[in-house]
Order: C-alpha cells, then sequence, then structure tokens
C-alpha cells in the first residue's frame, strides 16, 4: 500500500484549462479570494444569489448550539417552489428538466412547466392522504421521473422523505421505515433492470407485513411502471394514476423556515444499525446549488446534464434532484443499467441526448475500459464538456481512460470528494481554474475548510498524511442523526471536539493537493456504495449454520473494494452441508437479509478467525489473507498459528 501511494503522490501528469474552457467557465478563481476573505459573506451571497427566499434571513450561521449548526434559520423557503416554480415564473417554463429514459427505450420528457404542474398534483395526494409537514414518506422506487416527483412532493408540502436504494430487502426497507416512522410509502409495480422487470411492490408487502404487520404505514402508492401482478390490500394501496384524479391541479407553495427537514438518507455506519442522516432545506440547497452549478461549470440554457447515480443514494439526492432542478438544468434520468440492452448503452444515451456534462462513478469507468475502447467508439459522444467522478478515488488509469475515450482528450474531469453527511461536495477542482492531477481530489471547494490531522488532532503540512477533517461548519452538513443525538456526538465530533471526523484518510502531496486514502473504520467501498463490516457480520450470525463470522473489504480491480467473509460453522451444523454449499447458501442469506448489494463476494469457511488476546477480531489480517498479501505484524494475536492456517486454507 506505501509503495503505491508514494507511487501516486508523484503523479506528474498535468492537466491545466484550456484557455478557450477558462473564458466561458461559470466559477472563477475569485470564488476562493472571497471566500477567505469573508466566508459567511460569502455564503450568504450564494444562498441570496441561487435561492428564492419566501422570507429573507437575517442571520447567516448560528453555531451555538454546535454541532447542531442553523443556517439562515429565521429565513423561509420551499426546495419545491426553488426546484420548479419560480422557473416557470420565470420564463423558464418550456425548457426540459427532465428526459425520462425507460431501460427498454422508452422515453418520458417533463418540461419545467409539466413537472411543476404534477408536483403540485402529487402534493395535493399527499396532502389528502393525510401527510402534513414533517409526515414522513419512505420511496422505494425505480429511477424513473415519478421518484423525482414524489421527492419534490414531499418537499412541497414540508414533509420529510427517506428513499430506500430498491435493491434494499424487505427487512432493510422495514427497520428504516420503523425508524423514520413513515406514514406513507411510494412505490412502484416494479422497475426494469437489465432486461427484466424487478418487482418493488412485493417487497414493500413483505416489509409491511413483518414484525406481525402492525407498521407506522396508513398507505401505500403504486406507481404503474413493470406492469407485474402485484397483490393489493384494499384501503392502504392506491394506484399514483387513481389518486391524481381527484386532485386540485394547484398547490401554492408555501415557506418553511431553513432549518425545516427535507430528508432523513440512511448510510451504514460502524455498527450493524444504519444510521439516518439528517438534512434541512435552505443550507442544504445553497450548496448543492452552488457545487452543481459551479464545479460542472453548468449552463443552464445549453447543458444537458446526466448524474448516473440512483436516488437511493445521496448523489441522486443532490446532484440528480436538489442541485440540478434548483439551476434549472436539463438532464437525463435513466432507470436501467450500462449493459442493457448492449454494452453501449451509456454512450447511446449521450449521443441520443447530446449529453454536455457527466457525472459518474469510479467502479462503472472501470467496469467500461474492461470491455474495452470499441465500444464507446461507436458512438458520438463530442457533446460531452464536463466529467465528474464520485464514490471513491478515481485511480490515474482510469482517469486517462476516462479523460481521453469519454472526454475525447478535451473535457476536464472534476474528481468530487463528500459524503452523505456532507450533503454536498466538499473537495473538487474548479474547472477552467484549476490544473487537474490524475486521481487526486486536489482542494476544497471555495468556502469550506479542510484539514488534514494526526491523531492528536494537529493540522498536517505538504507530503505528509492523517485523517480528513472538515474544521468550520458548512452549509450543507447534516444537522444529526435521526433520533439518536448521542450517536451523532459520538461518531463525528468525540475524536476532535470542534472539527468533524470524516473517517477517511488523506494525504497533501508535495504542491498540497489533497488525496483520499480511503475509509479508516470498519466501513467498506463496494461500488462506490457504504456498507458497514458489522451490518453483513450481524447478517451472517444471524444464519442458524453460523457461529462466528469476521468481514472485510478486500481491494477489487473493479468495484474498489469488495466484500469478504470469514465464517465459523456451528459443530452441530459443519456436516450438513460441504463447504461450498455453506459459503452458497449464506451469500444468498445475505443478499435476502440486506440487499443484493451486500451479498459477500466470497465466504470462507474456516475454523478460527484471528483473535487478540483481549478477544477482538484483527479484520486487518484477515483483509491482509484476502488481498493474498503477506501477513503482516502478528505480534498481539492470541495465538499467532490461526492466520497461517486461514491463509492455507483460502489459497
Ligand atoms: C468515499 C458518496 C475518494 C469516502 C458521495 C467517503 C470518495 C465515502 C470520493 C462517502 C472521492 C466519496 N474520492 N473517496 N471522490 N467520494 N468517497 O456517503 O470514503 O455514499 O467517506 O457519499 O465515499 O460515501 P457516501
Amino acid at each position: 500500500m506505501s509503495n503505491n501511494i508514494d507511487n501516486l503522490l508523484h503523479e506528474d501528469r498535468r492537466f491545466p484549462p484550456s484557455a478557450e474552457f477558462t473564458a466561458q467557465a461559470v466559477g472563477q478563481a475569485s470564488l476562493y479570494a472571497d471566500s477567505k476573505k469573508d466566508r459567511l459573506g460569502f455564503w450568504d451571497k450564494q444562498a441570496k444569489e441561487l435561492l428564492h427566499w419566501h422570507k429573507p434571513y437575517t442571520r447567516v450561521l448560528d453555531w451555538s448550539d454546535a454541532p447542531v449548526a442553523k443556517w439562515f434559520d429565521d429565513g423561509e423557503l420551499n426546495v419545491a417552489y426553488n426546484c420548479l416554480d419560480r422557473h416557470v415564473l420565470e420564463g423558464r417554463g418550456d425548457r426540459v428538466a427532465i428526459y425520462g429514459e425507460g431501460e427498454p427505450g422508452d422515453q418520458r420528457v417533463y418540461t419545467y412547466s409539466e413537472l411543476t404542474a404534477e408536483v403540485k398534483r402529487v402534493a395535493n395526494v399527499f396532502l389528502s392522504l393525510g401527510v402534513t409537514a414533517g409526515d414522513r414518506i419512505a420511496i422505494y422506487m425505480p429511477m424513473i421521473p415519478e421518484a423525482v416527483i414524489t421527492m419534490l412532493a414531499s418537499a412541497r408540502i414540508g414533509a420529510v422523505h427517506t428513499v430506500v436504494f430498491g435493491g434494499f430487502s424487505a427487512d432493510s426497507l422495514r427497520s428504516r421505515i420503523d425508524d423514520a416512522e413513515a406514514k406513507l410509502v411510494v412505490t412502484a409495480d416494479g422497475g426494469w433492470r437489465k432486461g427484466k422487470v424487478f418487482p418493488l411492490k412485493p417487497t414493500v408487502d413483505a416489509a409491511l407485513e413483518a414484525n406481525g404487520g402492525g407498521s407506522t404505514v396508513d398507505h401505500v402508492l403504486v406507481v404503474k411502471r413493470g406492469e407485474n401482478d402485484v397483490a393489493w390490500t384494499e384501503g392502504r394501496d392506491i394506484w399514483w394514476d387513481d389518486a391524481q384524479a381527484g386532485v386540485d391541479a394547484e398547490h401554492v407553495a408555501q415557506g418553511f423556515p431553513a432549518e425545516h427537514p427535507l430528508f432523513i438518507l440512511y448510510t451504514s455506519g460502524t455498527t450493524g444499525k444504519p444510521k439516518g442522516i439528517l438534512h434541512t432545506t435552505g443550507g442544504y440547497l445553497t450548496q448543492a446549488a452552488f457545487t452543481h452549478k459551479n464545479i460542472f461549470d453548468l449552463h443552464a440554457d445549453t447543458d444537458v446534464y446526466w448524474c448516473t447515480a440512483d436516488v437511493g443514494w445521496i448523489t441522486g439526492h443532490s446532484y440528480v434532484v436538489y442541485g440540478p432542478l434548483a439551476n434549472g438544468a436539463t438532464q437525463v434520468v435513466y432507470e436501467g443499467t450500462p449493459d442493457a440492452p448492449h454494452p453501449g448503452r451509456w454512450w447511446e444515451i449521450i449521443e441520443k441526448y447530446k449529453v454536455s456534462i457527466l457525472y459518474t462513478a469510479p467502479t462503472a469507468i472501470r467496469s467500461f475500459m474492461k470491455l474495452g475502447r470499441e465500444i464507446p467508439a461507436k458512438f458520438d459522444l463530442s457533446s460531452i464538456r464536463v466529467l465528474g467522478s464520485v464514490g471513491e478515488p478515481i485511480n490515474p488509469e482510469a482517469w486517462i481512460w476516462y479523460h481521453d475515450i469519454i472526454g475525447g482528450g478535451k473535457a476536464p474531469i472534476v474528481d468530487t470528494w463528500w459524503q452523505t453527511e456532507t450533503g454536498a461536495i466538499m473537495i473538487a477542482a474548479l474547472p477552467g481554474v484549476t490544473t487537474l492531477k490524475p486521481g487526486s481530489a486536489q482542494v476544497p471547494i471555495p468556502g469550506v475548510v479542510i484539514d488534514i490531522v494526526d491523531d492528536q488532532g494537529i493540522p498536517q503540512d505538504k507530503n505528509s498524511g492523517g485523517l480528513l477533517v472538515i474544521s468550520e461548519p458548512w452549509p450543507s452538513m447534516l444537522r444529526g442523526i435521526w433520533g439518536d443525538p448521542a450517536r451523532f456526538q459520538e461518531t463525528y465530533w468525540e475524536k476532535f471536539g470542534d472539527k468533524y471526523f470524516a473517517g477517511d484518510g488523506a494525504r497533501y502531496d508535495r504542491d498540497g493537493d489533497i488525496w483520499l486514502l480511503g475509509r479508516v473504520d470498519d466501513v467498506m467501498n463496494v461500488s462506490g456504495h457504504r456498507l458497514s463490516t458489522a451490518e453483513i457480520e450481524s447478517a451472517l450470525v444471524g444464519n442458524q449454520i453460523v457461529a462466528e463470522a469476521a468481514v472485510v473489504g478486500a481491494a477489487d480491480e473493479t468495484t474498489g473494494q469488495a466484500v469478504v467473509a470469514f465464517v465459523i460453522l456451528k459443530k452441530s451444523h459443519i456436516d450438513d452441508q460441504t463447504p461450498e454449499e455453506a459459503s452458497a447458501i449464506l451469500r444468498k442469506h445475505v443478499a435476502e437479509q440486506i440487499g443484493a448489494i451486500a451479498r459477500p463476494s466470497k465466504v470462507y469457511i474456516v475454523e478460527e478467525l484471528p483473535k487478540t488476546r483481549s478477544g477482538k477480531i484483527m479484520r486487518r489480517l484477515l483483509q491482509d489473507v484476502a488481498e493474498g498479501r503477506e501477513i503482516g505484524d502478528t505480534t498481539t494475536l492470541a495465538d499467532t498459528g490461526v492466520v497461517s492456517i486461514i491463509s492455507a486454507q483460502v489459497h
């Protein structure tokens, strides 16, 4: 690892912005100077310029209740009004907001006027179902325009949405519904994925039937998309179209206080229980809009933007829904997978809509690299002018491929570091200003203060590394963990007091650019998605054949990390099946318990796990084993022979 890092830190390739790009760039170098001179004044200016306030605020930041920040808190705004009505009122109603591309190739286009009209009707549907400001709505949907419409309709009435990624299991969905105490679930019969309809409504049914029924949910609103047969609970289930038939077309958006909650999004932490990350409106929308406009160099009247993330993740919240729509952008929303029905599907979409800004994840880029450059070469990608990357470090090789093959050798790449908790981009180049360096996320965005510190909290300098912290409150920061203020304090603030601890390792190179080095806690990053080792371990030990389990993230060429599990079977069940069978059973079990994304790529059945004398499993050593590396320091092990036995079993 350290060798690799040293190599990376001597990356010599530099990509200065072209004069042509700089001349038209939205984000100017003066943003840095302005924000340094007066940070709060800078955010104040952005909030006023980028958003419409129903009631102007007089206070920018109130940090007196740290670590719970209040931004613009005596002001009022309506997030949906900012994303919809004002564009229509200002004469942009005919601009396309969403090109909805279904996986089978069907297309639905919404202008800003049409999107506004539909959101108003759905807002009225929610109200008619007794959902009001502050109530929670769970969303379990495919990537179709209705997912965006649902989120905006929720925001419009001041409800709080919690989107659950469609790949999560009934159990995962239920635990999120319970934790958020959702009153309403919005789903679809099914959606298209890999050339097939995958059912969603049956998973919602199973979730609501679990634990003997008795959930907080009164209604399930169902979009017809997959046309698959679904079971129906009269009185509870309502078709989306039927519900809209009876409601008023008009809905007047009212302002809500800037600290009114907008959404809860669950993300994996270091324990078995996901954290409900809470975001509010004014500060969140300010930073989402600011970064979307400046980091992607958005020219809203000419660009066609496409972020490939699902709304089940934070990237889908901030850079499919709130940032782009607040900025009046035209964007593509694509339902399906990159390879259905053919491996050039994404490039075909770029050609079809003349996509000019593409925002995706390194794992996708690496899988395209494997398939070869001949595939994108068949399509006209000349509309591309800015590329973005998110979710994990982008290795220089993938960076160069993305730049040359997708970006025609000229489109700048912005590598954006941020988290569910940060709400919006925190570290990234400013295209047109920053000289790019493949592999490095580079510099904090204007208005954000980041440090790399050692274990004692001492800031590091060029050529050294440590832990990434955010040293000053920022507008789109999380306001807490839903229902668990103690965990909020403990997870992010206990380590350094007044600095937010992100959980990532990082280093400055000799120029002072930031390189992200991955998580320093028990959180894995698989295909840019966060998974907790503890959550998967607890699913494994929940199976009757398992006595003990340890999970690690092992380096993987395509997905960044892969889930690898080491399992000890109960003596009473050892002879029930072969190790291969046990491994297959357990992989399936995890997929059923948590969701397919958490399915281990390998489950090794072992006789013992390496433990310290105090009984703590040494995952670091298991990671060495899983990655086929020489085993590290074993001196603290209770039984030093264990690792070589496991190693021999595995290889
Ligand atoms: C990782 C996704 C390196 C990091 C927006 C972070 C990255 C976690 C990058 C958050 C990047 C995200 N370079 N690492 N550009 N972007 N990460 O909450 O470990 O799903 O802590 O948010 O992904 O994942 P999350």
